[in-house]
C-alpha cells in the first residue's frame, strides 16, 4: 500500500509539473515530491538488493549470486529504471527543467506492473496461444498491405498527398484496420471507399477472433489451476484416499474449490439440492431439523443425502470457521457415481447411517 502511495503521488507530482501555467510555488513544491520518490525507490532498490538471498527462490548459492540474480530479473530491472534519476542527479545531472521529469514518469509507472496479480498468466496465455496469436497477427498484416495496396492504385491520382505513397496508404489501413478511424484521411472514389468498407467488416472480424483467442486461453489456464489447486485438497479427504490415480484424476477435474468465510450458510433446508461438497479443511455445522447439530471437520462430506433422495435438502449447513469445500455438482455426481461404485456405496452407507440418526434424534422418534 505503502509502495502504491509513494508511486501514485510520484506519479501525480510528474504529471501536475507538466502543465504550464502551474504557480511557482505549487511547482517547488512537486519538485520536492519528485525528488523524494526518487530517492525512496533508490533506497528501496538498495534495500532489495540487500535482501534478494532471504528469497527461497535464491537460497541456493552465495550471497552476491543471489543479488546478481535478483539484479537481472523483471522486478530487479524495473527497480533500477526507477533508480535512474537520483543516479543521474549523483553522476552530476542536473535534472531541473519540467521536461526531464516528465520522463520519470515512464520509468516510474512501469513499477506498477509489480502490482498487477494476473501479469504472470497473462504471460503464460500469450506463450500457450502464441501460435493462434500470430497466425491473427499475420491475417491482420496481410489485410493490411493488400488493402494500403489496393487503396494505393485506386486513389492516388483523386489524393496524391494521402495514398500517393505506400506508407501513407498504410496509415490509412491501419486506422481503418482497426476500426479507430480518425477520419484524417478518407477514400473518396466508389472503389476505395469499397476498399474501406471490407477492410473495417475484416478488422471487426480480426479483433473478434482475437478477443476469442484469448478468452479461451485464460479459461484454460484459469482450469488448469483449478485442476492442481484441487489435487492439493483431495488427499486431504480419506474417502479418495483409496482410490488409484486414473479414476481420482477423472474426480478432480470435476471438483471446484471454494473458500468459504466462518459463518457462513452453505446449504439451506428446504433448497433445492444440485451438489455435495467435500470439506478440505475448516469445519461445518450441520443444523439438524429436530434441534440439535453435528459438526463436520475436514475430509467429511455432506449434500450428498439431497442427491441421492432427489428430494430438498434435509437440513441447514454453515461453515464455523473459514473453511475450503470440493464442490461436485449433481450430475459429475451420477457420472461418478455409476463410474466407481465402491465411491457411492461408501457415501451411501454414511447416508443411510445419517438418515437413521436423524430419525433417532426426532422427538420421540425412532428407527423405522
Ligand atoms: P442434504 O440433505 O443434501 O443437505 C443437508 C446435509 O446435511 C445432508 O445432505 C447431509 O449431508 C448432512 N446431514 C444431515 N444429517 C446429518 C447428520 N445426522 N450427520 C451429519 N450430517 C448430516
Amino acid at each position: 500500500m505503502l509502495h502504491l502511495a509513494v508511486l501514485g503521488a510520484g506519479l501525480m507530482a510528474v504529471i501536475l509539473l507538466s502543465i504550464d501555467n502551474i504557480p511557482g510555488d505549487l511547482r517547488n513544491i512537486l519538485r520536492y515530491v519528485i525528488w523524494a520518490v526518487a530517492v525512496v525507490f533508490f533506497v528501496e532498490y538498495l534495500l532489495r538488493l540487500w535482501t534478494a538471498p532471504e528469497a527461497s527462490r535464491f537460497e541456493d548459492g552465495t550471497l552476491a549470486m543471489a543479488r546478481l540474480r535478483w539484479a537481472v530479473s523483471l522486478p530487479g530491472l524495473i527497480g533500477l529504471l526507477a533508480t535512474v534519476p537520483v543516479i543521474m542527479y549523483l553522476a552530476g545531472y542536473r535534472i531541473v527543467g519540467a521536461d526531464a521529469a516528465s520522463i520519470f514518469c515512464v520509468l516510474w509507472v512501469m513499477k506498477l506492473g509489480l502490482h498487477a496479480p494476473a501479469l504472470g498468466t497473462l504471460a503464460r496465455v500469450v506463450s500457450n496461444e502464441r501460435a493462434p496469436i500470430a497466425s491473427v497477427l499475420i491475417l491482420f498484416f496481410i489485410l493490411l498491405v493488400i488493402a494500403a495496396t489496393a487503396a494505393h492504385l485506386i486513389e492516388r491520382e483523386r489524393q496524391p498527398e494521402a495514398f500517393g505513397s505506400l506508407p501513407n496508404a498504410l496509415w490509412w489501413a491501419v486506422v481503418t484496420l482497426t476500426t479507430t478511424g480518425y477520419g484524417d484521411v478518407v477514400p473518396l472514389t466508389a472503389g476505395g471507399r469499397m476498399v474501406g468498407s471490407v477492410l473495417m467488416i475484416s478488422g471487426i472480424t480480426v479483433l473478434a477472433i482475437m478477443t476469442g483467442v484469448l478468452a479461451t486461453g485464460f479459461a484454460q489456464e484459469e482450469r488448469r489451476r483449478e485442476y492442481l489447486r484441487v489435487w492439493e485438497q483431495v488427499a486431504r479427504v480419506p474417502l479418495f484416499a483409496s482410490l488409484g490415480v486414473v479414476t481420482l484424476s477423472e474426480i478432480v477435474g470435476k471438483l471446484r474449490t471454494r473458500y468459504y468465510p466462518s459463518r457462513i450458510v452453505v446449504v439451506r433446508r428446504g433448497d433445492p439440492g444440485d451438489s455435495m461438497f467435500f470439506i478440505s479443511s475448516g469445519g461445518v455445522e450441520v443444523r439438524l431439523p429436530s434441534g440439535g447439530s453435528v459438526q463436520l471437520g475436514e475430509g467429511a462430506f455432506f449434500g450428498e443425502m439431497a442427491l441421492l433422495d432427489r428430494e430438498p435438502r434435509s437440513a441447514t449447513v454453515a461453515t464455523t470457521r473459514p473453511t475450503t469445500l470440493l464442490v461436485l455438482y449433481a450430475s459429475d455426481f451420477y457420472e461418478i457415481a455409476s463410474h466407481i461404485p465402491a465411491l457411492a456405496e461408501a457415501v451411501e452407507i454414511e447416508a443411510k447411517r445419517r438418515r437413521d440418526e436423524n430419525i433417532e434424534r426426532r422427538p420421540g422418534g425412532s428407527k423405522q
